[in-house]
């Protein structure tokens, strides 16, 4: 395959002589030392990076793979590498920088934090009796407070399991009953767009009927109405004021859980990723150092929302592990305008930015001139993350935000994966626009033939695949080990050894550059919140007149892919009442699902391409959905004649 070579951007040579990696050399020298001696390489950065109560006997365990414990033996608890260990030279320094959507402000210092955590961590403990091991549901717009509450969970030992805020209450009760979480701690509200919204009401819904949760814990943002069910409802803002700033924290084991984060897959129902302590830790801390090169003095902001795995590891965990500043924000980017974003990076001399392709791209249709209008002088690296960025929006976010002067780093990575696993680095990598480039040192990545398990050769295509366990890798699927064996390991063989597949698609070009061309399961990335077309579907068949349901995804300007549904009735649809039937639709998908997995496009048709022994024709589906031409033999089909009436429906 030939391709036509890709521009090539050259890393700003005045940050790169500063960088951790200084250019492909010494990244090439990390690779190789990753190579030759992988559990000395890792031992080298567990040793120097993580601050042990306990050392760990044995680097790596492989003996029950894919089952893998990395640090055996090791003591440790992640509060202490993420603030207590900074206090002696960090107190006073801004650990998290908060605006909110009206503007507010507020600045935590590394010793604020510390006495946040440590009362949050005392209250759990004490007065709602949670204790090392328990689920702790986190339900939270993006305040500080929802980073106080991991990080209290993170310093008793409880597991973590964040849902995000956008999801219904069906979504909430599935994650609370499947992780058996005893507390949920929430908000009543927050604001979006400069108006309230409310969270409690979610939960309660949540929990209207039989549920292993015992209290619920609010904090007070918004100070609307809510209801209060006594004995199981308290306000955080009252209880906070009569609890201690000192709290031990609880001796944690290398593979002890930090947290679940419940993520979907092609089929069934979403699976509670789970990441254990020491491993995720050290990548978190790592990755942040490399792919971002935060400096001391340095302002870091990621727009992600704390229940997404890029919440996790890059607002909370990896920039505190490393000491770093870093900025939340309640707010969405384009309110009050699609200046926001470019005024707080002047306001707070941002340095590295990291936000997602979809934003970028809104950012550009609905606010093209506006980086011109701010000082964005202080930017030095530029992070895109969830979906693969197209070369126009790169190129915007390269030359209008970045000035032309800033590394732009398309990190490629997984909820599964726990950090960055392919990655430009921004002193060293020389950028092309659309590519993630190069495995991250110490990441076994590499594009394998599906079929034969080999790698596939320069300018040919195959899927993704780890073929060594790393430290941050998923550890399993909550309750369900063989469901972690088979999602993940069940697929892609390397030399007779099952490998871990993440489920994308990639190719390398003639420079052996790594682009990924995304999912080649049934998973959709819609503004870069992955999606299973089966839960999706799920969804739609809970309205009483839905008979049967495909959904595939379609290529979208804005936000990557779109939602198609084919969708046949029980009763057809009345002439002229599609479109309110299709409203019916998306309304049951929001409170099964929650509003951003509302579909695009809904088709009423008469019947679904199968085949004789009855599965759905996806690819026919997908090819329907883009206009294209279908090219698939459909002489096999139980009634081939469907193909041509559903195409005429679609592009009616
Ligand atoms: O398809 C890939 C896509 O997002 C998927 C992972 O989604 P999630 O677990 O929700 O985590 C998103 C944030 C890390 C991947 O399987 N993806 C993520 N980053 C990129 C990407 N696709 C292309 N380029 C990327 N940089």
């Amino acid at each position: 395959m030939s391709e036509v070579k890709k521009p090539v951007f050259q890393p700003n040579p005045q940050f790169a002589a500063t960088a951790r990696i200084k250019n492909m050399d010494e990244y090439l020298a990390l690779q190789k030392m990753a190579e030759e001696d992988y559990e000395g390489f890792w031992d080298k950065f567990a040793k120097e990076k993580i601050d042990w109560i306990k050392p760990y006997t044995q680097v790596l365990d492989e003996s029950d793979t894919p089952f893998c414990k990395w640090f055996v033996n090791g003591k440790l608890n992640v509060t202490h590498q993420c603030i207590d260990r900074h206090l002696a030279t960090r107190k006073d320094k801004a650990a998290i920088i908060f605006e909110g959507d009206r503007g507010d402000k507020q600045t935590i210092t590394y010793l604020e934090l510390s006495h946040s955590v440590n009362k949050f961590a005392n209250l759990l403990k004490n007065d709602f009796g949670v204790k090392k091991g328990d689920r702790v549901v986190i339900y939270m717009p993006m305040i500080p407070e929802a980073a106080y509450a991991m990080l209290a969970c993170a310093r008793i030992g409880a597991i973590h399991s964040i849902v995000f805020g956008g999801f219904s209450s069906e979504a909430l009760k599935d994650r609370i009953e499947d992780a058996d979480a005893k507390v949920v701690i929430t908000a009543d509200g927050a604001f979006r767009k400069g108006k309230p919204y409310m969270l409690k009401s979610v939960v309660d819904e949540a929990l209207s009927q039989k549920s292993p949760v015992q209290k619920v814990l609010v904090v007070q943002r918004n100070n609307e109405e809510i209801t209060w069910i006594a004995g199981r409802d308290y306000s955080y803002n009252e209880l906070i004021k009569n609890q201690s700033n000192e709290c031990e924290a609880e001796v944690m084991d290398s593979e002890d859980p930090l947290f679940l984060l419940y993520t979907s897959g092609s089929t069934g129902k979403p699976k509670g990723v789970q990441h254990n302590t020491a491993g995720y830790i050290l990548w978190a801390q790592m990755t942040m150092e490399w792919v971002f090169d935060v400096k001391e003095n340095d302002i870091y902001w990621c727009t992600a929302d704390i229940g997404w795995i890029t919440g996790h590891t890059y607002i909370v965990y990896g920039p505190l592990a490393m000491g770093a500043t870093t900025v939340m924000f309640e707010g969405v980017p384009t309110y009050p305008d699609a200046g926001r974003p470019w005024k707080m990076v002047e306001e707070y001399k941002i340095n590295q930015f990291y936000t997602a392709p979809t934003a970028i791209r809104v950012l550009h249709k609905t606010g093209e001139n506006e980086p011109a209008k701010y000082d964005l002088s202080s930017l030095k690296v530029l992070g895109t993350v969830g979906e693969p960025i197209d070369p126009p929006a790169w190129k915007w976010y390269y030359e209008a935000v970045g000035g032309s002067k800033c590394a732009i780093v398309d990190t490629y990575w997984q909820t599964e994966t726990g950090g960055h696993i392919i990655s430009p680095l921004p002193g060293a990598t020389p950028m092309k626009p659309g590519c993630a480039t190069f495995p991250l040192p110490g990441i076994m990545g590499e594009i394998l033939d599906p079929q034969t398990g080999q790698k596939v050769g320069l300018g040919e295509s195959g899927y993704m695949c780890i073929t060594r366990p790393w430290p941050a890798m998923i550890r399993g699927v909550w309750g369900d080990p063989q469901r972690f064996v088979k999602a993940y390991f069940g697929d892609i063989k390397k030399e007779g050894k099952a490998v871990y597949f993440t489920g994308d698609g990639a190719h390398y070009d003639e420079d052996g550059y790594i682009t990924i061309t995304g999912r080649t399961d049934d998973v959709i990335n819609v503004s870069g919140h992955r999606l299973g077309t089966a839960e999706v579907e799920a969804a739609c068949a809970k309205h009483p007149n839905v008979a049967e349901v495909a959904v595939v995804g379609k290529p979208h300007a804005l936000k990557g892919e779109g939602i198609f549904a084919y969708i046949m009735m029980k009763d057809e649809v009345p002439f002229g009442e599609e479109i309110e039937m299709a409203k019916e639709i998306n309304k049951v998908i929001i409170q099964e699902i929650g509003n951003f997995a509302t579909c695009d496009d809904i088709v009423f048709v008469p019947g679904l391409p199968k085949t004789r022994s009855g599965k759905i024709m996806r690819r026919i589906l997908r090819s329907i959905a883009k206009g294209e031409a279908i090219t698939q033999d459909i002489s096999t089909l139980e009634d081939p004649s469907i193909v041509a009436t559903i195409e005429a429906k679609v592009k009616g």
